[in-house]
Formats: structure tokens, C-alpha cells, sequence
């Protein structure tokens, strides 16, 4: 049927049912009588059976459950749509978001999300709450684990890619879900790095830096749009008339907008609104079409139009948004989407799953550091696992969906797989909490460091300190195991630490006592073997920082793409000069900035050259890198290039990446890495809010922010 002529058929509150969304709990009680924390939302069996979406159901059985028990009883036959925050696999998991930002790698980003399309649809899930593309720069926020980092064009980036693999080549396939984006807008910047909070920030920066995303995002395909739970410059994001304006006007989405989960309700609690119907209508004007887990619609846009302050018109608009998602999903004709229970066990950790989610771990993974320690020879005599993440199974990281801890390698699953378990010795060594002070496993780690030819010392933050609602003010390694890390790498010097994170650790102490530091972020089902093949060079790093690591907790924010500013001061140590823009205790440098990377092979970057050094309006420029492969391995570089623009009307950020490529190489193996530039690639927001570039000097560079191999002037006429 047309969907057009469904919604004549509708009733008010049919239609106001497509609007809404509930938890799966709320329609798998088997007692007709709400209870438990959904009472609450006072909903009538009436309102249950014509509400449009679900969500946080987990198998496709419960979702068949729900659909079948709905379907009996709607006479016009409209399936329940099933979402579900899939961020980086259903049950088979592979790294957190930041860290696969770092493999700088669309490829294997679109094939990740492919996977976890193929596991979800299966399990009755047809929508995911992803990419998340909110711009981070403070390590504090526990959300950044989720995000694509600090570089906006990066982010815009993985989302397309992430996009791409969701929905597959066609939404109604069986292996398909659709996407939604979120959080729109801003979300990253709240103030002091804590969740939820207040942000302010001028429409430049939204512009500049927190929008592009977003846009890029749309414009790969995405069929959802969540805001932010944040007030921004004074105005919840869920109601914010700018935000509203750059999406449905500037933007045209003509697509679903559905709330974060209770963020209407909440409207209440930021003190926006004075009662439930006045959040309605707030929230319905400023065209969010679906309200999640809150029950003001139900409540009062019935009477809201009956009053004519809500048009039956507007009504209809935002449930044919609705109607149409469904129709795309191919919802009419099946509403099960394909989910099958016995296909989705059959999927779920399969071989080529498990084989995927390691790539994918051992491509997210950062070198930080390395003194000639890594990699590890795989005939060595014996080595030690020490530490709390040595045979931790919690290594999938926050948002891990169906995934379970038990189900995860640990290092030395993975190690003593790789060497055998005679030559591994294990010592936890110490926890990982904040507050756990017990050195009483100090000695018996020193021991086995002494009489082992190699350590492997396994540290981090428990996976449950980032993630939604999990902020810290001191981002150091947790507890006592930078005292560890001491006392073991005196033991023996021959002694490589991995981390395992959702965001950037201050690791100064670290880095002072340990030669070799190898960043696996939170790496998923396969950790643990991802990082043996790492160790033993199986594996060759080649992930980039996608967000930069602070020295201190006190420096955040620090982000390799801030303005400058007129008393610079640009140091790795403290070194106060006194009326300059620094601290007295540390320097401005971050420890391990945006970009860096290291790997076990060496890169040589033999030149840069420039096809001519004027860029006039129209036309183009290429910039020709040539790097060889100068060392041992056969490994991946990211060819990255920054610009500069040192004159204009407005402070510009002291670097910026204007394009990457990713290309491998084998020992000995030269290439030249092509990149075509336009005026366009140099455009910034002047302060009448115009996308414009400026004639004059444009400094462009490669290498990373950590040290630039060349650099070369061109002039925008
Ligand atoms: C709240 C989170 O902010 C959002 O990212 C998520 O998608 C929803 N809850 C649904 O789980």
C-alpha cells in the first residue's frame, strides 16, 4: 500500500505510536501490567500496541516474539522497527571506534561494520544507533572511546565507511541495518570533559569543527539523525533552533530524527520546560519525529493538535518519515528483516568473524614507543606475562552489544598460543582500579621478570572507566601500576608494555620506565591474539594516533589542530618563560600527538615536490610524496598532509590535515603517493559564518605533528 494512503487510514494515536519507542522489556513481560522502572511511563495497552519502534531487543527469537505478538493485533499491519546501539560488532567484537579511527583505513572499517550488519540483522536488529561522529578533544569524556578522534575530516571518514558496510548494497538484504548519527551536535565539547554537561561554543567552531561530520555523514547515506543530550549555547540539542536549522533547513534531512533516550523527558530537568506537554511540543516543533523511552508524545500530542498547536499536518509528515525507513528496510514485506536465530548462532564468532575482528585489532593498534625492543623473536627462551590485563578476558571495551567477556582472547591466550605455554610465565602483579593500592604481587612479578628472557607488561583502565557516563579527572594509569611498570622494567630492561584503553592515557611515567609501549585500545574478541602476532612481528603496526595523548590529566584539552595564539610556547618539557601561553609544570607538546605512529619497519620520506607553487580559483595542484620502505618488514604507512595558513581573517589552527592515503610496501619497495589539491581543500569559516579561503601563503607538510619531514609554500591567488 502507499504509504501515503496508510496514513489516511490512520488513526491520531496510530500515528502517534509511529513516534515512539520502548525498551523490549516493556513488551516481553508477560503481564499485560507494566512494571518494574516502565511504569513510570504510564502507557496503556492501548498505546503499546500502535507503538512504531523498539528498542535493546538481542535475539531474533524475542524480536519475532514482539513483532508476531504486535502484528495479531494491528489491523493496518505496520511492523515495529527494532533498534539497537551495534558500535563495533554485535557478538563477535572487534576494536572501539577510536581505535579503529587510528587505522586510518576505510577498507577494513567498512568490512568490520559488514560483520556486525550480518550478525545484528540475523538477531533481529534492524537499525543501529552508529556512527557516533561527535569532534573530541578532552580525554576526560568517557564518550571519546566511541568517536572517530580530533580530526573532523577522519571522523567524516570512518562514519562513511562505517555507513557503507551497515547497509550493505541494499537495506532490505538480510545482512543489512540502516544507520543513525548521532549526537547531533556539539556532544563532545561538554564543559571539563563531563558527561552530559553544558557546552558553549562559538558557531565558528560548530562549523569549523563539529559539524563536518555530520554532514559527511548524511551525505554517505545515513537514514537517522540522533541530538546530543547536551544544552548547547544555553538550548538542549533535542530543541536547539540552530542545530534544527543547519539539519532540516541548510541540510534538507528529510529523514527520521529521533530523541537520545529520555532526552525529552529530561527537557523538564534542564529547566527548559515547564511540564511533559510543553516538552512535546517543544521537541515536535523543532521536528524530532520519534521520541525514545519518554512518554510525552503518547501523553499529550494528541491534545496538543486537538488545540491546533500541533497540526495533524506536522503529525503526518514526521510518521511518513517513519513509515518510509520502514518501507526501505523492506519492513512490509518481511518484518522479521530476515533475522534468524539459527543463522545468527551460525554467524556469530565464526571463523572468518574471528579472522576479521583480529586484522581489524592489529591495524587499530598504536606503536607509541620503541627503543629497539619490539618486535619480540618468536624463538625466544621464555618470556613473562605480567600485569592485570595479562589474562584479562574485559578487553572488549564499552558499548560491546551481545559480545561477552568470556568470550575474548586474553594476551596470554593469545601468547601462549603463539609460543607455547611452556615458555610463558604469568604474575598479575597488581588490579587495575583507581583506588586499589595492593602491592602485595610487586615480588613474585619482579621474580619472573628476572628469570624470563622477555616481559610482556599488560596495563590499562578497566573498559567499564570510558563509555557513556564514564568520566575521569585523572587519566593516568589507574592504581598502582605505574609502580609496577618501575620496579619490572628495572628487573629487566628487555621489557615491552601494551595498554589497553578507551581513550588517551596520560602515560609520561610510562614512557620514562618502559622502552617499548604498544597501544591495543580496547581490541575486542581478539585481542589477545592481535597483540601476540604485534609482539612477534608477525603483525607490523601501523596505526595512527587518532587523538592525541596528553602528558598530564591538567593539559587536556590538548589537540594537535588548536589555534595559535599570540605568545606560543611550544615545548616537550616545563619550562615556563613567564608571559608566554604555557604551564610552569609541563609543556604544551601533547606526549604522543594526532598521527603518530610508529612501526618496525623504517620509512624513508625521499621527497616532496609540487606541481607548481600558485593555486589560482578553478584550478588544481598535486603534491607528489615519495617514501621507500628502508627497512626489514613488508608494512603499511599513512602518507599524511597538513596545511598551514599563516595570514588570515581569522586565527587559523596551527596545523590541519587536508588529505591522507594509506599504501604498503614491501622491504625495499619506493612509491610515490599522489594528492590533488583545489582551492577548495583550504577553505575555513571567516566570521560572517561564509566557507571561504583566502588569497595569500598556504604552508603545506608531511610527516605528523610529531616531526614534519618537509614543508613548502604555495600561494592561493
Ligand atoms: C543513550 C546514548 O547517549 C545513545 O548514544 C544511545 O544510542 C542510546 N542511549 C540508546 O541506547
Amino acid at each position: 500500500m502507499e504509504i501515503k494512503e496508510l496514513i489516511q487510514k490512520m488513526t491520531l494515536h496510530q500515528k502517534i505510536g509511529q513516534l515512539t519507542q520502548y525498551n523490549a522489556r516493556v513488551f516481553l513481560n508477560d503481564d499485560s501490567v507494566i512494571t518494574g522502572p516502565d511504569k513510570k511511563l504510564k502507557l496503556t495497552d492501548e498505546d503499546l500496541a500502535t507503538v512504531g519502534s523498539v528498542l535493546n531487543s538481542f535475539s531474533a527469537d524475542d524480536m519475532k516474539k514482539i513483532q508476531n505478538q504486535h502484528l495479531a493485533g494491528d489491523p493496518l499491519k505496520i511492523p515495529i522497527i527494532f533498534m539497537l546501539d551495534v558500535i563495533h560488532g554485535y557478538r563477535t567484537i572487534y576494536p572501539i571506534p577510536l581505535g579503529m579511527a587510528c587505522s586510518f583505513e576505510a577498507e577494513i572499517t567498512e568490512q568490520c561494520a559488514r560483520m556486525a550488519a550480518a550478525e545484528a540483522a540475523a538477531s533481529g536488529v534492524q537499525v543501529t544507533f552508529a556512527p557516533m561522529v561527535d569532534y573530541v578533544k578532552d580525554a576526560r569524556w568517557g564518550r571519546v572511546m566511541e568517536s572517530g578522534g580530533e580530526e573532523p575530516l577522519l571522523t567524516g571518514y570512518m562514519a562513511a565507511a562505517q555507513i557503507r558496510g551497515f547497509h550493505g548494497d541494499d537495506l532490505t538484504g538480510d545482512s543489512s541495518i540502516a544507520t543513525c548519527v548521532k549526537h547531533f551536535a556539539a556532544y563532545g565539547a561538554a564543559e571539563a570533559g563531563r558527561d552530559y554537561n553544558m557546552a558553549e561554543c562559538s558557531e565558528r567552531e560548530l562549523r569549523q569543527f563539529y559539524l563536518p561530520a555530520f554532514k559527511a555523514a548524511i551525505d554517505a547515506g545515513a537514514e537517522m539523525v540522533m541530538p546530543a543530550f547536551e544544552a548547547l549555547n544555553g538550548v538542549p540539542a533535542t530543541i536547539n533552533p540552530f542545530l534544527h536549522n543547519v539539519l532540516r533547513r541548510e541540510w534538507g534531512f528529510d529523514k527520521v530524527v529521533i530523541s537520545d533516550y529520555n532526552a525529552i523527558g529530561e527537557l523538564l530537568k534542564h529547566g527548559v520546560a515547564a511540564d511533559e506537554k510543553d516538552a512535546a511540543l517543544q521537541a515536535f516543533s523543532s521536528e524530532c519525529d520519534m521520541e525514545m523511552c519518554s512518554a510525552s508524545y503518547f501523553h499529550c500530542l494528541e491534545e496538543l493538535v486537538r488545540e491546533g498547536a500541533v497540526s495533524e499536518e506536522q503529525i503526518d509528515r514526521a510518521v511518513e518519515r517513519v513509515l518510509r525507513l520502514k518501507e526501505k528496510l523492506g519492513l512490509f514485506e518481511d518484518p522479521y528483516h530476515g533475522a534468524d536465530g539459527k543463522k545468527a548462532e551460525a554467524l556469530y564468532l565464526c571463523e572468518k568473524h574471528r579472522e576479521l575482528a583480529k586484522r581489524a585489532a592489529t591495524k587499530a593498534a598504536v606503536l607509541l614507543k620503541n627503543d629497539g625492543v619490539l618486535p619480540f623473536e618468536e624463538n625466544i627462551g621464555s618470556v613473562a606475562l605480567i600485569g592485570p590485563f595479562a589474562d584479562e578476558h574485559a578487553i572488549k571495551g564499552f558499548w560491546s552489544c551481545a559480545g561477552r567477556d568470556e568470550e575474548t582472547v586474553t594476551v596470554r591466550q593469545g601468547v601462549e598460543a603463539l609460543l607455547g605455554k611452556n615458555k610463558v610465565r604469568f604474575a598479575r602483579g597488581c588490579g587495575y582500579t583507581w583506588n586499589d593500592e595492593d602491592r602485595s604481587g610487586f615480588d613474585e612479578a619482579v621474580r619472573i621478570a628476572k628469570s624470563a628472557d622477555a616481559v610482556i607488561l599488560c596495563l590499562g583502565e578497566p573498559q567499564n572507566y570510558s563509555g557513556e557516563g564514564n568520566c575521569r579527572t585523572d587519566i593516568g594509569l589507574p592504581g598502582v601500576q605505574e609502580e609496577l611498570a618501575r620496579l619490572v622494567a628495572e628487573a629487566n630492561p628487555n621489557t615491552a608494555a601494551i595498554i589497553f584503553n578507551g581513550r588517551p592515557l596520560a602515560l609520561t611515567g610510562l614512557d620514562r620506565h618502559i622502552s617499548a609501549i604498544l597501544d591495543m585500545w580496547f581490541p575486542g574478541t581478539e585481542g589477545g591474539n592481535a597483540a601476540a602476532e604485534l609482539l612477534f612481528g608477525r603483525a607490523v603496526p601501523s596505526g595512527k594516533l587518532a587523538m592525541s595523548f596528553p602528558r598530564s590529566s591538567g593539559q587536556c584539552p590538548v589537540y594537535y589542530n588548536h589555534t595559535g595564539t599570540a605568545r606560543p610556547h611550544w615545548t616537550t618539557e616545563a619550562e615556563s618563560r613567564g608571559y608566554a601561553s604555557d604551564y610552569i609544570d609541563c609543556g604544551n607538546l601533547p606526549l604522543y600527538s594526532f598521527g603518530h605512529g610508529l612501526s618496525y619497519t623504517e620509512f624513508e620520506y625521499i621527497e616532496m615536490t609540487l606541481s607548481a607553487d600558485t593555486l589560482a580559483e578553478g584550478g588544481e595542484l598535486t603534491v607528489n610524496i615519495r617514501i621507500k620502505n628502508a627497512g626489514k618488514f613488508a608494512a603499511d604507512e599513512v602518507v599524511q598532509l597538513y596545511m598551514r595558513d599563516p595570514v588570515a581573517s581569522v586565527v587559523r589552527p596551527v596545523q590541519q590535515l587536508v588529505a591522507f592515503k594509506k599504501t604498503g610496501l614491501a622491504p625495499g619497495e619506493e612509491k610515490t603517493v599522489s594528492f590533488t589539491l583545489t582551492p577548495e581543500s583550504f577553505v575555513f569559516y571567516d566570521t560572517a559564518g561564509r566557507l571561504t579561503h583566502e588569497k595569500g601563503k598556504i604552508i603545506l607538510m608531511t610527516g605528523c605533528p610529531d616531526h614534519y619531514y618537509y614543508k613548502e609554500e604555495i600561494e592561493l591567488l
